[in-house]
């Protein structure tokens, strides 16, 4: 038996596109709420509330109707032809011979996960770490106390960050502070030659703990209080301290990564 998969052509689409786009271009794509149906998840047992990705968007600054030069819904970041252009119309075609429209949106979802899209192709990949690297911001000083201060600021995430399955990613700061002599006096959040981060490093992520508390760590459907909460909210930002030794010879020389890894091993 021959079994022949059918799709519509680009011809044919474009013979009548209005048809196309009556019966495909509902009001409700362009909406977030299409995407909060999956992208707030609650544990079938506990009721625990696993993701909450559509709730951190919604009380958001990117959630504003009213303005649209601030509104910034799923669709406009993750749709996005050209992740640089958030915010931006991209011209573009959706069909071979198409019109131009004023705004294309691509169905390519670009989200953290590198590794996975970047199996089918480099250039999915590349998006994705193009995106990643439009959420975060970062500032240092020193304080009052003559404390290292990091702030993490989301600028670019239209939701917590990490969120998703925020307790499968690893995000984390990885510092070194040098002193006027070149010499290292602070350094944390080192991964190792095995790829292990250090159980201290300053982490952004949520850690679920079962009914008594107890990390759940992959057997996320166990879990039922939050252990740890550190993801940064949407236009918020977090400051991790980092104490120097005394005396120290200033000037200091500062260096600050932020490390984002999608899969872990401890
Ligand atoms: C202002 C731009 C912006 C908006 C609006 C936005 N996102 Fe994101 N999203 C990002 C960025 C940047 C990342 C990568 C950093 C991160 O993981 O938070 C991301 C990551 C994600 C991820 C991947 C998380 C992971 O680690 O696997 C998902 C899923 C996601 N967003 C869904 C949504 C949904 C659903 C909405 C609407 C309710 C939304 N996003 C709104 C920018 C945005
Ligand atoms: C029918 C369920 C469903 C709907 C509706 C849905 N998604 Fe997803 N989406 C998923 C699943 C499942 C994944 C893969 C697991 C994950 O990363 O959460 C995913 C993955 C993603 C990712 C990639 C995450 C990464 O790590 O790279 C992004 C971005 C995303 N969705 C955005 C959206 C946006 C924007 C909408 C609304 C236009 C939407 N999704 C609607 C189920 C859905």
């Amino acid at each position: 038996m021959t079994i022949r998969c059918y799709t519509v052509g680009n011809r044919q689409i474009n013979a009548k596109p209005e048809v196309h786009a009556k019966s495909y271009s509902q009001p409700f794509y362009k909406d977030s709420a299409l995407c909060s149906t999956c992208h707030n998840e609650v544990a079938p047992g506990t009721g625990s509330v696993i993701v909450n990705t559509y709730g951190e968007w919604e009380k958001s600054s990117y959630n504003n109707p009213d303005d649209p030069s601030k509104n910034r819904t799923c669709i406009s970041c993750h749709m996005m032809a050209d992740v640089q252009k958030i915010g931006e119309n991209v011209q573009g075609i959706s069909t071979d011979g198409g019109k131009v429209k004023d705004n294309v949106v691509t169905h390519q979802f670009t989200g953290a996960n590198h590794h996975l899209v970047g199996l089918r192709n480099k250039k999915l990949a590349d998006m994705s770490i193009e995106l990643l690297r439009t959420a975060a911001e970062l500032e240092s000083r020193i304080d009052d106390d003559g404390q290292l201060v990091v702030r993490v600021k989301n600028v670019g995430a239209g939701h917590a960050l990490p969120t998703g399955v925020a307790d499968f990613r690893q995000l984390w700061l990885d510092v070194t502070v040098k002193d006027a002599n070149g010499t290292i006096i602070l350094e944390d959040g080192k991964m190792d030659a095995k790829g292990v981060v250090p159980a201290d490093a300053r982490m952004f992520q949520k850690v679920f703990g079962d009914k008594d508390g107890n990390p759940v760590g992959l057997l996320f459907w166990r879990y039922e209080k939050m252990i740890k909460d550190t993801k940064i909210p949407a236009d918020g930002y977090r400051d991790e301290t980092f104490a120097l030794p005394e005396g120290v010879s200033y000037p200091l020389s500062v260096d600050v990564k932020m490390m984002f890894r999608i899969y872990h091993n401890g």
